[in-house]
């Protein structure tokens, strides 16, 4: 049976039909899906039913895994390349990254090695909520002027890890720890994918500034093209359901995880970080 594409919105977004992720995946269909993936930037995979030696086996066919040792408190044990997005308590104490996400971002952008895509699994899910908005970065370069298009191929945006959502509630000593982990660290405005070559903005609600430029001189422009990517017309909203493998391009998309649920109300994912090219230089923190 061939592989179904179906769209899921009009600026991002399909629905992938027709195989078996869990099983072997041929070289064939693996050169479909990434076709697709290319396309739609964001893909899903419904009623998957796997291990996480299985996640790990079909993410590793696209691309070699991040260790995750950017954040290794959020590994899954006994596998660095699964990293638990959770609201459960883990080995008796809060999650660290029960409010991760909150705000839109590109992953692991705050890392010499900028994640390429990653493929997060729905284990668990609240009764309603708990949804993940996604938004088309390459489509907010296209629609940007020529003039604009100029300003930002000059531009090095930096990410800062204390921007990350949900740090003000991780432990204190743990976000010591992964701030000297993670310093401040610049990568250019503008991403060129380095499979299709598309060129995508890559700036989110984690930058601080502009390098070279103060924070102040960069908040409206920082403000201005998070809020033209973020467009209703440029977003898929992605309702999660129990199988789902949800697969984003974080070189041409950035993303949020809505808190919109109960907290009581179990929310549990795993997911597999593909491995971005080296990219960047470390900064010093900027002027205000
Ligand atoms: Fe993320």
């Amino acid at each position: 049976m061939a592989i179904e594409v179906v769209p899921l919105a009009h600026a991002l977004g399909a629905e992938i039909r027709g195989v078996d992720i869990a099983g072997v995946v041929s070289d064939a269909d693996i050169d479909a899906i990434r076709k697709a993936w290319h396309q739609a930037h964001v893909i899903v995979f419904r009623d998957v039913a796997w291990t996480p030696e299985q996640h790990c086996t079909f993410s590793r066919q696209f691309r070699e895994l991040d260790d995750h040792s950017a954040t290794p408190h959020d590994q899954l044990e006994g596998f660095p390349e699964l990293l638990e997005v959770t609201n459960k308590p883990k080995n008796g104490q809060p999650s660290q990254t029960r409010n991760a996400g909150r705000n839109w971002h590109s992953d692991y952008s705050y890392t010499n090695r900028p994640a390429a895509a990653s493929m997060l699994y729905c284990t668990e899910k609240p009764p309603v909520g708990g949804d993940t908005m996604f938004c088309n970065m390459a489509r907010a370069y296209d629609d940007l002027s020529d003039k604009m298009k100029g300003i930002v191929a000059d531009l090095q945006s930096v990410y800062d890890f204390n921007l990350v959502s949900g740090t003000a509630k991780r432990n204190p000593a743990k976000m010591a720890e992964l701030l000297k982990l993670n310093p401040p660290i610049a990568h250019p405005c503008v991403r060129t994918h380095d499979e299709s070559g598309t060129k995508a903005l890559y700036v989110s609600e984690r930058t601080s500034h502009f390098d070279g430029m103060t924070r102040s001189e960069s908040a409206p422009l920082i403000e201005y093209l998070c809020a033209h990517a973020t467009r209703p017309e440029n977003v898929y909203r992605h309702q999660w359901c129990v199988g789902d493998l949800v697969c984003w391009d974080n070189r041409t998309t950035m993303h949020l995880a809505l808190g919109d649920f109960d907290q009581n109300h179990p929310r549990h994912m795993l997911r597999t970080t593909l491995q971005g090219k080296k990219s960047g230089y470390v900064v010093a923190p900027a002027e205000v």
